[in-house]
């Protein structure tokens, strides 16, 4: 649970320093990190009729499913491919994809 709070506010301070004052949720290196992802959610993450569209997707909620397939609290095909992925990479994931329309 702690967890998952100290996650939110991560993202909540990233979301204040959105100007680069602080490293994380780095759009560039998500958008290099997000080729593993553009294979099935599409190289805009609009995704197809097998997989959710993730462009436009609220920053925060983006980073805490992705936490929550790799932690397993969300069961879920994802778990694969964000198993190997940092904290970090799922901050600036998330800022790639928050970064795009809709
Ligand atoms: C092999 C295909 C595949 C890859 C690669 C993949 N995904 Fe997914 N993703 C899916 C499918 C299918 C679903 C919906 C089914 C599910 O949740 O199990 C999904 C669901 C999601 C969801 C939940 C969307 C929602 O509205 O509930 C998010 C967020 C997500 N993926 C992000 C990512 C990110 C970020 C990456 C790269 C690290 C990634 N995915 C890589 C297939 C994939």
């Amino acid at each position: 649970m702690s967890t998952k709070i100290s996650l939110i506010s991560l993202i909540v301070t990233l979301m204040l320093f959105v100007d680069g004052a602080w490293a994380g949720g780095d759009v560039e290196r998500g958008a290099e990190l997000a080729a593993d992802c553009s294979d099935c959610h599409g190289e805009d993450g609009k995704g197809d009729e097998e997989v959710p569209a993730i462009a436009g997707m609220d920053a925060a909620k983006l980073a805490k499913l992705l936490a929550d397939f790799k932690s397993g609290a969300v069961e879920s095909d994802m778990v694969d491919f964000v198993g190997a992925i940092s904290e970090q990479d799922m901050a600036d994931i998330a800022a790639y994809y928050a970064s795009l329309p809709h």
